[in-house]
């Protein structure tokens, strides 16, 4: 009795049809859909590809489809548009956007960065296509420290606008990096406290972290990666127990993927779904369904920023 209410109670509200009728209209349309882990699971599961930040962009770059669907946020969809002016991208909601992105304004980054022209400018891709622009070479939680080990040691660099990201590639190198002093709300607010007290009940299992969230949380760490890196881990790692310390939306594909394993999401600190992107959980199937069938929102980019964002992306590809 009690489990049938259960699954009454987890049965999508969503009539089934509208997985029918996304797959009708990407045929119709000649779409591609891409989505990231942190969205929703029936999103995950209408996507033809997912993937970390990386794959992403290694993917948008190289699809041969008319539309790209992206379902994630803003600055992701914005890669994907830099990286292909002539297709057609779209988004189910044009407010996801990224608090770290929000944390880098680009005038204040412009006056950071005339103050150390000395200085190469490494930025990660969770940053607006303007700040793209004014960087040298972009990077993402994948390719970090691969990266800057390629850059001569006697050039200084300037991290943004992850400080956290920026921190764990200064202590993986050995390389001073000038810090911009951004973070992503859902990472900062993991519990050291918790984590700790979480790690000594379940004693065999292995925490895993991505490199967004503090030091304070990544030292309680067995492995830190971008969030694909942390998928492949919970699938090839023998042990039955990990204390994921990222955001929740991962589980559900580590689930798919390695369903006899036991994933524990990390606590915040206050009672709250606070481990979920609220950005990215703004995007939903409806939205999509609506978005593939009126061809809007749409990501539109001004052509010579984007051609000036371009660069540092290709930098990037090629040194991936
Ligand atoms: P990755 O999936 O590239 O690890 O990035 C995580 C993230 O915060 C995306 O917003
Ligand atoms: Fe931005 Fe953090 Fe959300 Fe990723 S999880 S989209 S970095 S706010």
């Amino acid at each position: 009795m009690f489990a049938t209410l259960t699954k009454l109670k987890t049965t999508p509200k969503i009539p089934l049809d509208l997985f029918k009728e996304i797959a009708a209209l990407k045929q119709e349309m000649n779409a591609i859909i891409l989505a990231h882990y942190y969205q929703d699971a029936d999103l995950q599961d209408v996507a033809d590809y997912l993937g970390d930040s990386l794959g992403l962009s290694q993917m948008a770059a190289k699809t041969d489809a008319d539309v790209i669907v992206f379902l994630g946020v803003h600055f992701m969809a914005e890669t994907a548009k830099i990286l292909n002016p002539h297709k057609q991208v779209l988004i189910p909601d044009m407010q996801a956007g990224c608090s770290l992105a929000d944390s880098c304004p680009p005038k204040e980054f412009a006056a950071f960065k005339a103050a150390h022209p000395d200085h190469l400018v490494v930025s990660y891709i969770n940053c607006t296509a303007e700040i793209k622009a004014m960087s040298d070479i972009i990077c993402t939680s994948a390719n970090s420290v691969k990266i800057i080990n390629q850059i001569p040691k006697d050039q200084p660099i300037i991290f943004a606008p992850d400080r956290n990201l920026g921190r764990y590639v200064m202590e993986q190198t050995g390389r001073d990096l000038l810090l911009w002093q951004g973070s992503c709300m859902v990472h900062e607010i993991f519990s050291e406290r918790k984590l700790v007290e979480l790690k000594q009940i379940y004693q065999n299992s292995q925490v895993i972290a991505h490199p967004e969230c503090e030091t304070s949380v990544l030292r309680h760490a067995d492995f830190i990666g971008s969030t694909t890196a942390l998928l492949k881990y919970v699938q090839n790692h023998e042990s039955s127990t990990f204390i994921v310390v990222t955001e929740s939306g991962i589980i559900h594909q580590m689930q798919k993927a390695a369903p006899s394993k036991i994933l524990i999401p990390a606590p915040p600190e206050h009672d709250c779904a606070c481990n979920q992107c609220p950005h990215m959980r703004l995007n939903t199937l409806e939205k999509l369904y609506l978005a593939m069938k009126n061809r809007t929102p749409e990501i539109t980019l001004n052509e010579s920023t984007r051609l000036a964002a371009l660069r540092p992306i290709q930098r990037m590809l090629e040194m991936s």
